[in-house]
């Protein structure tokens, strides 16, 4: 597997996520969810690519149909867009995700911010960069000392009365919390420190592949609700966090 030309092929979609974001079509696939030809034309693009250089590969992406991919195989795990919402209002805070899983684990996995030119990328056993620099999860180790990214599941409005009663009781014990809209930079973030956790309910796979293999290599910890592995082929409820913090998040979503 050449990760830099993989790196590369992410790259090469900047001109399309900054130019196509200036006219968009948007259309609704439930209450906040959106999907735009910016999602198309990105996943067309690095699914085409990919299956050129690595036919046998399979792709699992979210604006396509992903019935029967077979995880005891190799597969491609893509978010064309991570942060379609804020895509749609010209936030300048979305992201490209791609891991690659081997049949085993997560090999591979890259997020790209295209507004501010962040390339966050992991290989397995081999650490966490940011833009080829080696990075590593926040030491501070006091819940009242960390800032915490929330996630509000917002597509799934019924559960807003638990999701809000979770932040508010992380919010009374941290710093702060952050809420920006891409589960993938929210992980990525965690990955190099700028803050100390994250949890959301129910992300699918493609939100948080990438980032998961990123906070690993880069010292942290991810896992369910329950402290529980995540699984690549279902939604996820997700903690993440340097390890002290990510323990404490725990502790207070499970006594809720
Ligand atoms: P998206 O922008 O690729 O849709 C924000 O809370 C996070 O939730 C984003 O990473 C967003 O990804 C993701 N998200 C949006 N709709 C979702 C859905 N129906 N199920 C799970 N995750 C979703
Ligand atoms: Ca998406």
């Amino acid at each position: 597997m050449d990760y830099r030309e993989i790196i590369g092929l992410v790259h090469s979609t900047r001109p399309m996520i900054l130019n196509g974001s200036q006219s968009l079509e948007v259309t609704k696939k439930g209450p906040a969810d959106f999907v735009t030809q910016v999602d198309f034309m990105v996943q067309d693009y690095i699914a085409g690519e990919l299956k050129k250089q690595y036919p046998d590969v399979q792709i699992m992406s979210e604006e396509k149909e992903n019935r029967g991919i077979d995880f005891s195989k190799p597969v491609w795990i893509l978010d064309p867009i991570d942060g379609t919402t804020n895509l749609v209002h010209n936030f300048h805070h979305s992201a490209v995700s791609l891991a690659f899983y081997n049949g085993k684990e997560l090999e591979f996995g890259i997020i790209y911010n295209p507004y501010s030119e962040e390339t966050f990328y992991a290989i397995a056993n081999q650490g966490c960069y940011l833009n080829d620099e080696r990075i590593f999860v926040s030491n501070t180790t006091l819940l009242k000392d960390s800032l915490v990214m929330v996630g509000t599941a917002s597509y799934y409005k019924e559960m807003g009365g638990n999701i809000f009663a979770d932040i508010f009781e992380i919010y009374m014990q941290c710093q702060d919390v952050r809420r920006t809209g891409s589960a993938a930079l929210d992980l990525a973030y965690v990955a190099c420190g700028r803050v100390e956790g994250f949890f959301e309910r129910s992300l699918k796979p493609w939100d948080i592949a990438a980032g998961m293999l990123l906070v690993k290599e880069a010292g942290g910890k991810v896992s369910s609700f329950e402290g529980k592995e995540l699984f690549l082929d279902r939604n996820n409820d997700i903690v993440a966090g340097n390890k002290e913090i990510h323990e404490k998040l725990l502790e207070i979503i499970m006594r809720r």
